[in-house]
């Protein structure tokens, strides 16, 4: 019998305020959009609901503010069965919110993220969140809260042998001793581009920079390549591993449902390769809907297309 993996993520939350469009607008342009949609989303809040959604028991370290955007975050995590007790309420702070447009051709999109009260999560919250975090078999971080709170928390869970996912997007250059206390590092192209500082455009150019972050001192680094799959790298080698081919809807919170259904995997004690794989079927499904959090899928669902 599978134990249930138990998972903390301290990461964010942003209200998704989104609108498809014919194309993407240039710098200057106004062009016409569908329907607004709103809806949960931020990838600490989207990783923690895949997470939840694929049967793992989920707890969410997370910093809102008291309004609107707030009460709809938590009552949602409520909803997906993710733990609340170390959510935490900000005053006159308002909560983070995603300004999202997305290409109905494509599927790609633009984001642009403020931040909000995602930037009040500090050191001290983590610390309240201690006991959480080292029973947790795994911790799940983002770079949507301050860079110090992410420093802080892996080292609290490396020091105590808990197992560290960072995904690090946005992607940024970080600070080289964070890379040795990360057990699975999770950029997608551009994210590991800003890292390393080198183009990342196509499976060789991501076998170079996963080599380069191995060497940095990361144990084992998947780089995600949309349609194309993962490429999942650590010392036994570097491998593709494909993607599903599905129909793209909307690509926004692909890279959470990868993370969130990786870090359960990997907390059953699958290989790299077969978590990687069934976190590719998770990033696949999710594409195929409209929005973030909604469109994390089930497990029945990620077993289904294992299955095809
Ligand atoms: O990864 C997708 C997410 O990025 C969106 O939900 C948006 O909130 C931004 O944080």
């Amino acid at each position: 019998m599978r134990t249930q993996p138990r998972i903390v993520v301290v990461g964010s939350f942003m209200m998704d305020l989104m609108s498809r469009t014919p194309r993407l607008p240039v710098p200057g342009e106004t062009v016409m959009g569908g329907p607004f949609q709103m809806g949960p989303g931020g990838k600490g809040s989207n990783q923690a609901v895949a997470a939840a959604r694929l049967g793992a028991d989920v707890s969410m370290v997370v910093s809102l503010g008291r309004d609107y955007f707030g009460d709809v975050a938590y009552n949602n995590l409520v909803q997906e069965g993710v733990d609340v007790g170390c959510v935490k309420r900000v005053d006159n702070v308002s909560t983070g919110a995603a300004l999202i447009m997305v290409d109905e051709k494509k599927g790609e999109n633009m984001i642009v993220v403020a931040p909000g009260s995602n930037n009040e999560l500090g050191p001290e919250d983590v610390d309240r969140a201690k006991g959480l975090i080292l029973g947790s078999h795994c911790m799940l971080v983002q770079l949507e809260i301050p860079l110090s709170t992410v420093e802080y928390a892996i080292g609290l869970a490396h020091d105590n042998n808990v197992g560290v996912i960072l995904n690090p997007a946005p992607g940024r250059p970080l600070p080289d001793e964070l890379f040795q206390k990360v057990d699975v590092l999770t950029p997608n192209e551009s994210e590991a581009s800003a890292i390393t500082g080198q183009p990342v455009v196509d499976v060789n150019t991501a076998g170079r920079a996963a080599r380069e972050l191995l060497a940095r001192g990361c144990r084992n680094v998947v780089i995600t390549l949309g349609a194309a799959g993962a490429l999942a790298a650590n010392g036994d080698g570097v491998h593709l591993v494909s993607g599903f081919n599905v129909k793209t809807v909307d690509t926004t919170g692909a890279g959470d449902a990868f993370n969130g259904a990786l870090a359960v995997a990997l907390a059953e004690g699958q290989s790299l390769l077969d978590a990687v794989r069934f976190a590719n079927a998770a990033g696949a499904l999710c594409v195929t809907k409209v929005g973030t959090a909604p469109a994390m899928p089930s497990r029945r669902e990620v077993q289904e297309l294992l299955a095809r």
